[in-house]
């Protein structure tokens, strides 16, 4: 028994839990998920699974994204990223729901499906249903050989290496930057994207693992503005554009862990609703980040102190103007727009972390929840 005590805590490498270890991780394994795939110096992009099948995506009618929890978030950020830069439709579905309701997709549709695990039931049922009715599925798994990396007629791992935390972290950053760089390469063939946003792009993506690390610098403040709001009963998370999802993810996160109930919503659609919860003792987590939605979320921000609502905001890097309105800051380096969610994603896990830990809930294996979902 001892001894199994040791060898997990060489597993957590030093940390004490899975979830902070992985959480730290997300440099490096960033750095693998693209390594020899993405030569920025050279402006190349090489998947060894997309090269052949370039023509059957430039030729889609819509890609239709499936994929279960934090895995659906990804596919919700790479639908802004690629409508920008390929000008392909695509939609984003809950396998679930895709699977159940005669969906009308066919020979000219790409599907994408995103697992970390590989094993999701319902993303598995959904590819079969996919290639029944003749579309062509892309598989964006972590677990190698897995049952939707095997089911699926073309892929690319994101070489997270293993995820233990029950909450996923890594493997939401590593499907981003895989996502992305398919993304990259289509409006590239395509010729949707100029060549000097391109090299922009792939220069930027190159330097992400290094804009995580300054993101993570943040822990210890992160870790007090935990301390201050561990006893709330609700959270608000709101993002525009591609950080919606991230507020999405974000609140998901804080659910997993904490048992704190958490919503994620666009910040526009506050006013339709969620803006009758706030009062004082309503923290509002807002990604406030340098973009083309900053005076927009100003005026959020400004709507919500109006109310008395406490502003826990991720703000870029030499911020002022939100940062004299809010409460709370988390600072995150600047990085392209559409890069964002690979930063803004950070502090938003670390506060659920830490809040968790805070309440004494067992972060890696959260009450009710499993790392694979392997039931309908
Ligand atoms: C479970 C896990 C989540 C995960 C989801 C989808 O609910 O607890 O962390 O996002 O399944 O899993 P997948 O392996 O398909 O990405």
């Amino acid at each position: 028994h001892e001894l199994q005590l040791n060898i997990e805590q060489i597993e957590k490498g030093g940390y004490d839990h899975f979830m902070m270890k992985e959480i730290y991780e997300q440099p490096s394994v960033i750095k693998d998920t693209y390594r020899g795939r993405l030569l920025a110096d050279q402006g190349l992009i090489h998947l060894g699974g997309l090269e052949d099948y370039i023509p059957k995506f430039l030729n889609a009618d819509r890609i239709i994204i499936i994929a279960c929890g934090t895995s659906w978030h990804a596919g919700l950020v790479a639908e802004y990223v690629f409508e920008d830069l390929t000008r392909i439709p695509v939609e984003v579905e809950y396998a679930s729901e895709f699977r159940y309701r005669n969906p009308i997709i066919t020979e000219k549709d790409v599907v994408i499906a995103i697992s970390q695990s590989g094993e999701t039931a319902d993303t598995l049922a959904a590819i079969k249903l996919a290639k029944e009715k003749g579309a062509f599925v892309y598989g964006i798994c972590n677990v190698v050989g897995s049952s939707i990396s095997r089911e699926t007629h073309s892929g690319t791992y994101t070489h997270a290496g293993p995820e233990i935390g029950v909450a996923s972290t890594k493997a939401f950053t590593t499907q981003i930057t895989v996502l992305t760089m398919i993304a990259l390469k289509l409006a590239k063939t395509k010729g949707t994207i100029s060549k000097r946003d391109y090299m922009l792009y792939l220069h930027e993506l190159e330097l992400i693992p290094t804009r995580v690390e300054e993101a993570l610098k943040s822990n210890e403040k992160i870790k007090e503005i935990a301390e201050v709001f561990k006893n709330a009963s609700n959270f608000l998370y709101l993002g525009r554009g591609c950080n919606f999802p991230v507020a999405l993810e974000g609140a998901l996160k804080l659910k997993e862990i904490s048992y704190i109930h958490a919503e994620g919503y666009p910040a526009a659609e506050m006013k339709h609703g969620p803006i009758a919860l706030i009062d004082e003792n309503m923290p509002v987590v807002v990604i406030a980040i340098n973009s083309d939605h900053y005076d927009k979320v100003v005026s959020n921000i400004q709507e919500i102190k109006s109310r008395k609502g406490i502003i826990i905001a991720v703000v870029t890097e030499g911020d002022t103007a939100v940062t004299e309105m809010a409460d709370y800051v988390m600072v995150v380096p600047k990085t392209p727009e559409m890069l964002t969610p690979l930063v803004t994603t950070i502090p938003l896990q670390l506060l659920s972390y830490h809040i968790a830990v805070l309440l004494d809930r067992n972060v890696d294996q959260p009450r009710n929840l499993a790392k694979s979902v392997t039931v309908e």
